[in-house]
């Protein structure tokens, strides 16, 4: 998400193939259409109280309330759109959308303040400056870090899990580690830093299978004791719920921009490995709601999973080795999908969300084949990564 930080990172990168056979995407037209589409998303919906979430079994559209993990990528979806095409009412509507979730700020019961208050104000701060967004950020990095307990050396996700478990922890919290590697930069304080090391290093040892495909959630005790390794919006305990392998690889992603640490390298190549080499990943490269869902072919697709993958590919293809390239075509084969027919809306169609077909828990009965709000933020954002690396490879 820190484009700031992924740009340099690409000035300083070696050259390597990423040729692709397809035709490239049409980026600029992506982002006229996202523009037109939340155009009509606001109009239909001006209330900033009501985040643009899915669509309701009957067709209608779901928002949500600020306090929903969701409420920053409406905001966020904005500043991305603002700053490929520079007009000035997505940045005003960006700027709305973004203050809208400002309370959240001293919110010390979710775990998901990174999602919530880095994708609207991260990015409205890195393209404006405007330091009302830095205030904001610092408070809410500080909320999140009461999370943290040293005693068991990870951040809180939820406070009950099956009514018997106090410490759970999911896999997803992974994202909320980059805003509090930024709130250490901005602050100087060290310990938001220590906090993200201690809990990406025992998400590796508690996390993950053998095959670096990583369970849900993982109940701890004090002293930081796993207690059960389960499943929330996956198949099955056992099972690779796709969305959580896509957040997992961006986590680790992450820990390697911000610490240089090649273990996190490591395990992100790990784990974008699995994804890829995964016999029941199709064609198109969109996963299945989870890669052993128990009726592949006929299961699900989550488009959400696609585009976390796609941007975090990007990133990791970056940083070279021997399947960077793979990486990199990898990615952009899902960023064609998702931007054709299979799974793109139409103007005015989709309830004005720019992406169909995701999944956001079908164990719970749930967002099944829906739009949701988080798979078109993380595809702007992969078509914003993908450009970048299409100008620097023509200017070699
Ligand atoms: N963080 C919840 C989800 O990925 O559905």
């Amino acid at each position: 998400m820190n484009r700031f930080l992924l740009i340099a990172c690409l000035l300083t990168t070696p050259v390597f193939a990423q040729k692709t056979t397809t035709k490239p995407i049409d980026v600029d037209a992506e982002f006229a259409f996202a523009a037109q589409q939340y155009g009509r998303m606001m109009a239909a919906n001006p209330d900033t109280t009501k985040f643009p979430q899915s669509t309701n079994p009957d067709g209608s559209l779901n928002t949500r309330k600020s306090d929903w993990w969701c409420s920053g990528f409406f905001g966020g979806s904005l500043w991305y759109i603002y700053e490929r095409t520079k007009q000035p009412a997505m940045r005003d509507a960006a700027h709305r959308w973004t203050m809208a979730v400002a309370k959240e700020q001293d919110n010390t019961g979710t775990h998901d303040l990174g999602f919530m208050l880095y994708c609207p104000f991260g990015n409205g701060y890195r393209l404006t400056r405007n330091p009302a967004y830095k205030s904001v950020m610092l408070t809410g990095a500080k909320s999140l870090a009461t999370r943290f307990h040293p005693d068991y050396g990870v951040i809180k996700s939820w406070n009950k899990f099956r009514d018997k478990y106090d410490y759970p922890v999911i896999i997803d919290n992974m994202m909320n580690l980059e805003f509090l590697f930024w709130a250490a930069r901005e602050s100087g304080d060290k310990s938001l830093y220590n906090i993200a090391v201690s809990h990406a290093d025992n998400t590796i040892k508690n996390h993950f299978h053998p095959n670096y495909s990583g369970y849900h959630v993982i109940c701890y005790a004090p002293g930081g004791k796993v207690l059960a390794k389960l499943n929330h919006q996956g198949y099955s305990d056992e099972s690779a719920w796709s969305r959580g392998q896509s957040w997992a690889l961006y986590g680790y992603t992450v820990m390697y921009r911000e610490t240089k640490d090649r273990k996190y390298l490591e395990q992100a190549r790990h784990i974008a490995d699995f994804i890829l080499n995964n016999p029941n990943l199709p064609a198109d490269k969109i996963p299945y709601w989870d890669f052993n869902a128990p009726n592949i072919p006929t299961e699900e697709r989550d488009a959400s999973a696609g585009a976390i993958a796609a941007s975090a590919l990007l990133e990791l293809s970056t940083f070279g080795g021997p399947s960077a390239a793979n990486y990199y075509q990898s990615a952009v084969q899902m960023l064609q999908s998702l931007s054709g027919p299979a799974y793109r809306a139409r103007l005015g169609e989709n309830n004005n969300f720019i992406l169909t077909h995701s999944v956001g828990a079908k164990s719970l009965k749930s967002e099944v084949d829906t739009p949701l709000i988080y798979a078109d933020y993380y595809y702007l954002e992969g078509l914003l990564r993908y450009d970048a690396l299409r100008k620097k490879k023509k200017r070699g």
